[in-house]
């Protein structure tokens, strides 16, 4: 309890308060605050499609990176050279052992400042409330900022690893990763850094416990096409193209109420359920003033995005897809289009294991524990990341953003981090590369 004597005590006791309330910059150490700066600077250099400024933020990474001692490399993997991917080190005592990967997207998405509190590449550091708005701010500009902090404060404290560390710093992730992770996964590079454990991106937790990605979702397109008998508007009759289209629609539907329903019901995660939503329909006889009213066309066509977890048996999906949702003998055809392998290279589902048949696991949940955290239930993501080309590779790899007690604000409006969550992850980090490079297993 806080006793006040006389009227200076509480002018002070005010002023005390307002300051607690209003969280000045000097609320933080030193190296705090240059943390954040940081943080603010790589944030302002904007890399959003669709035209992302890569050179900038290599600009910035190397120079920030070498300034620690790490190494680095630039890989290009495009003819024009305007994509680079960067390649960070800290050198490990025993060569011998697997590596230790972390990576991180260099791209963002685009924002609309219109429905923005603050300008989306302003890096706005709000000291009301913390939050430092940007777009990136999550998804995932801290990555690299935490890594390469938790690096120094390692190295502060005379840690030295014993599997070489690499940072990854990658392009197009949110454009599908073609000229960037999936090209370096199937690289020579790749290939001779002998990794081990990979860890990625992952995404904030609305409570204090910390969530943890350990596969994501097959990403699927099906189009279906129905034909029929054309006929009047007027006229009612069995076996039109859109009246075949509607009965795959009706049965595509009762799927995904099932499949949404385990969802709803908290007994399955959003990844954990095969997702199927219509994108586009397509019907219709157009004339020059609009469509046709009178009359019944004799094509239809539907398109669905499907999403299917890794542990899914897909092949009992395709005998769906061909007896259910578009049999042949309602003149349905489709369309399938599978991006990715749905096994990896040693025919498993393209998963990591969270549990004992899985070392890095334990250590890196030890890490977490260390570092005063929790973890919440492992889950599948429901969209995909970068993570997902090593683990094809059969390296596992987890996706982890060490963000609770935040709102999920990835690809949104106003996506904004809070100093403090940020300054913690770094800690967090420290504990991760700490227990992760001195494994020996
Ligand atoms: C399939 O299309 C053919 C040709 O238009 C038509 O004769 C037949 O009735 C249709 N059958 C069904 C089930 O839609
Ligand atoms: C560990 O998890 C994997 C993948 O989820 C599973 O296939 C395996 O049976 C589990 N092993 C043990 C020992 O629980
Ligand atoms: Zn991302």
């Amino acid at each position: 309890m806080l006793r006040l004597r006389c009227s200076h005590d509480l002018l002070l006791a005010v002023v005390l308060l307002a300051s607690v309330l209003s969280r000045p910059a000097d609320a933080f150490t030193e190296l705090e605050s240059a943390q954040i700066r940081l943080f603010q600077d790589y944030l302002r250099i904007c890399t959003a499609h669709p035209s992302p400024d890569y050179a900038g933020a290599a600009g910035f990474l190397l120079p920030y990176a070498e300034s620690l001692g790490l190494r680095t490399v630039t890989l290009q993997f495009t003819p024009c050279k305007s994509k680079p991917l960067l390649l960070l080190t800290w050198p490990g005592t025993d060569p011998s052992l697997s590596s230790i990967l972390l990576n991180s997207h260099l791209d963002s998405v685009p924002a609309e400042p219109e429905h923005w509190v603050h300008p989306p590449f302003a890096a706005h550091h709000d000291v009301a409330t913390g939050r430092v708005y940007a777009r990136g701010a999550q998804d995932d500009k801290c990555l690299p900022i935490q890594y390469l902090e938790a690096i120094r404060g390692l190295q502060a404290a005379g840690f030295a690893p014993t599997r070489t560390l690499h940072i990854s710093l990658v392009p197009d992730e949110e454009i599908g990763g073609r000229d960037g992770f999936e090209k370096f996964a199937q690289s020579e590079e790749f290939r001779a850094l002998n990794v081990g454990f990979m860890l990625d991106e992952g995404q904030a937790s609305l409570t204090d416990e910390f969530r943890v990605f350990y596969g994501d979702r097959l990403v699927w397109r099906l189009i279906v096409k129905a034909t029929g008998m054309p006929g009047h508007g007027s006229k009612m009759f069995d076996g039109a193209a859109v009246e075949n289209l509607m009965d795959c629609i009706e049965t595509v539907v009762g799927f995904r109420e099932a499949q949404f329903g385990m969802v709803k019901a908290g007994n399955r995660g959003p990844g954990e359920v095969v997702s199927v939503n219509p994108v586009y329909m397509k019907a219709g006889t157009l004339s020059p003033t609009g469509f046709v009213m009178n009359m019944q066309p004799s094509e239809a066509e539907v398109g669905f995005d499907l999403r299917i977890p890794p542990t899914e048996d897909v092949e009992h999906i395709i005998r769906r897809i061909k007896e259910e949702w578009a049999p042949a003998h309602k003149n349905l055809t489709y369309q399938l289009m599978k991006k990715g392998p749905t096994r990896d290279l040693a025919g498993r589902p393209i998963v990591t294991p969270t549990n004992a048949s899985n070392p890095w696991w334990s250590v890196f949940e030890h890490a977490i524990i260390s570092a005063g955290g929790k973890l919440a239930k492992p889950e599948i993501l429901s969209s995909s990341v970068d993570s997902r080309f090593v683990r094809q590779l059969g390296i596992p790899a987890l996706g982890f953003s060490p963000m609770t007690n935040t709102p999920i604000l990835l690809h949104d409006n106003n996506e904004f981090l809070e100093d403090k969550v940020f300054l913690r992850g770094i800690k967090v980090y420290e504990h991760i590369i700490r227990a992760l490079s001195s494994f020996r297993g």
